[in-house]
């Protein structure tokens, strides 16, 4: 006996479709809210540079290993390479355009320019946003605290003791800010 291929009338409705649809959300970054609709499997990372233009935040190797992509939500550094957009929905995210202060540059910010803490510049947002974090957590007493505590942060041109220097500068510079010194 012949058995024909089924042509699907009659049988049982095909299973739900349940993905990658695409999903509105807003991501609140830098103070703003975005509006945008993403796959689920989306990047946090993608999401700024691709779909809300944030280019500021580099994606390094995409896969968690240098640091490039760091950037804060709740004002803890994540990696964003390693988090889902999604994942940030009703989270507060900064990235390196909303550190500064209108144009007056985070102390860090301008540390790093004294110090000449880079070559190229690619890793610089993620070192940045990684040293803010470092001063702010306490682990930037000294350089090798401060190697220690941001070793997650690869510099490919090894400008490793100016962006020390420059952290240490702006450490100071953070507390005189703040205060703590004269
Ligand atoms: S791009 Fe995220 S850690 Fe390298
Ligand atoms: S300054 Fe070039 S990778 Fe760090």
């Amino acid at each position: 006996m012949t058995v024909e291929p089924s042509t699907g009338r009659g049988s049982a409705p095909p299973a739900e479709f349940i993905g990658p649809s695409r999903i509105m959300t807003t991501l609140r970054v830098n103070g703003h809210d975005h509006f945008t609709v993403l796959e689920p499997r989306t990047s946090l990372l993608d999401a700024l540079r691709e779909h809300l233009h944030l280019t500021g935040t580099k994606k390094g190797c995409d896969q968690g290993g240098c640091g490039a992509c760091t950037v804060w939500i709740d004002n803890r550094r994540v990696l964003a390479c390693l988090t889902l957009a999604l994942a940030a929905e009703g989270r507060e995210v900064t990235t390196i355009e909303g550190v500064a202060d209108g144009d007056e540059l985070h102390p860090v910010q301008q540390a790093f320019l004294a110090a000449d803490g880079f070559q190229c510049g690619y890793c610089t947002p993620g070192q940045i946003m990684s040293a803010i974090k470092c001063v702010e957590e306490g682990h930037a007493g000294s350089e090798s605290e401060i190697a220690e505590w941001m070793s997650g942060n690869i510099c490919r041109c090894a400008a490793y003791q100016n962006i020390r220097e420059a952290v240490c500068g702006g450490r100071d510079a953070m507390a005189r800010k703040d205060g703590e010194l004269p």
